[in-house]
């Protein structure tokens, strides 16, 4: 029976207990994904805490980018990194990481192998850390294919629908993760107060259409005519109101915003970069897998981003994800100029 005292929720929803919870579902769970799920909980911990500059006085001392023992700071990012490959590593649960700060895949050694492949961007929008604007972590989990005996790259290169889970956190005005395990989508956030992610949005659905477009602009001179063509309608449109225009350029929290409030967001290919810019195994699909989970739609312009089977690990995809309505609404556009 929960207590709902005035100021303390005695039985609060963390998101260990969650998953625990759902795991009691599936009859032949052995726990290993929870235990994967509390060492990306982990390092999402000290990734918001280090986002935060918790700690600054003891990392900086009075000198800027060296601390008090002359070493020079490490970069969020490698930080960050660093973090996930060891909370992964060490969680016996895992086999295959592959992250967008390493070249190569990474193998886990022998003995403390599990089952599970994980794809992680550890912290996505860098550009957006040194002036405190959001930044996130996202993360894709995959089965170890049952044919395969020694991990190797090919078993990373799976299929969206594939899935097993994927989730993002948000450093935003709170720290957020955003978790899928395939029934549905829900939002837990930090309480700095227990050290605990408390399930705070349940079931999180996406609008079917929204009022907000999403892009960098700033390339409409290489866009495609389609998505000109698309942008201006949202601008200018025939009938009824102009859409809002919002772009964090973090994809994180992009993304969480066209969750929560719906409309679209777009990184098309350009000229130069014929297939956009962002990555297909550790952005685009865990973040299509989470939108689909919650209603919406992720398309590359030609077909569903989990039906996309990748052939390289740091593969790029265009991507137009959000609401299903609006992704449509682009897809049809883009046909159109075919
Ligand atoms: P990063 O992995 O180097 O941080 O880049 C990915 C980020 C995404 O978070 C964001 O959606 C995109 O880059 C923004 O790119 P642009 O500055 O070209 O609009
Ligand atoms: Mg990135």
């Amino acid at each position: 029976m929960t207590h709902h005292g005035q100021t303390f929720d005695s039985n609060c929803m963390t998101l260990t207990r969650f998953v625990l919870q759902e795991q009691r579902k599936v009859p032949q769970a052995t726990g290993d994904l929870t235990q994967l799920l509390n060492s990306i909980q982990t390092a999402v911990k000290a990734v918001s805490s280090a986002v935060r500059k918790a700690g600054i006085a003891n990392m900086y001392g009075i000198a800027g980018n060296v601390n008090v023992q002359g070493e020079e700071v490490k970069k969020l990012d490698v930080l960050s990194n660093e973090l996930f490959i060891n909370m992964l590593t060490s969680s016996y649960t895992t086999c295959l990481l592959v992250s967008e700060e390493n070249e190569t895949v990474i193998e886990v050694e022998t003995e403390r192998q599990g089952k599970y492949i994980v794809t992680f961007d550890p912290l996505d929008g860098s550009s957006n850390i040194d002036c405190l604007v959001s930044v996130g972590s996202i993360f894709g989990i995959y089965k170890k294919p049952e044919n395969s005996s020694t991990p190797e790259l090919s078993d990373a290169l799976q299929q969206g629908r594939k899935m097993v889970a994927a989730g993002y956190a948000l450093y935003g005005s709170a720290t957020m993760i955003v978790l899928s395990i395939g029934h549905g989508v829900n939002g837990f956030t930090y309480d700095p107060a227990l050290g605990e992610f408390i399930l705070t949005e349940k079931n999180m659905r996406i609008p079917s259409r929204g009022k907000i477009y999403s892009i960098n602009e700033g390339y409409e001179a290489v866009w495609d005519p389609a998505i000109k063509e698309y942008v201006q309608s949202k601008k200018y449109p025939a009938t009824g109101k102009p859409y809002g225009a919002r772009y964090v350029g973090s994809m994180v929290a992009d993304v969480h915003r066209t969750i929560k409030y719906g409309g679209i967001f777009l990184y098309p290919a350009t000229k130069e970069n014929v297939n956009g810019k962002l990555r297909l195994l550790y952005e685009c699909i865990p973040m299509a897998y989470i939108v689909n989970e919650a209603g919406g739609k992720a398309s590359n312009g030609e077909i569903d981003i989990l039906d996309v089977v990748p052939e390289k690990l740091h593969q790029r995809c265009p991507i137009f994800l959000g609401s299903s309505e609006d992704v449509d609404d682009v897809l049809e556009v883009i046909r159109k100029h075919k």
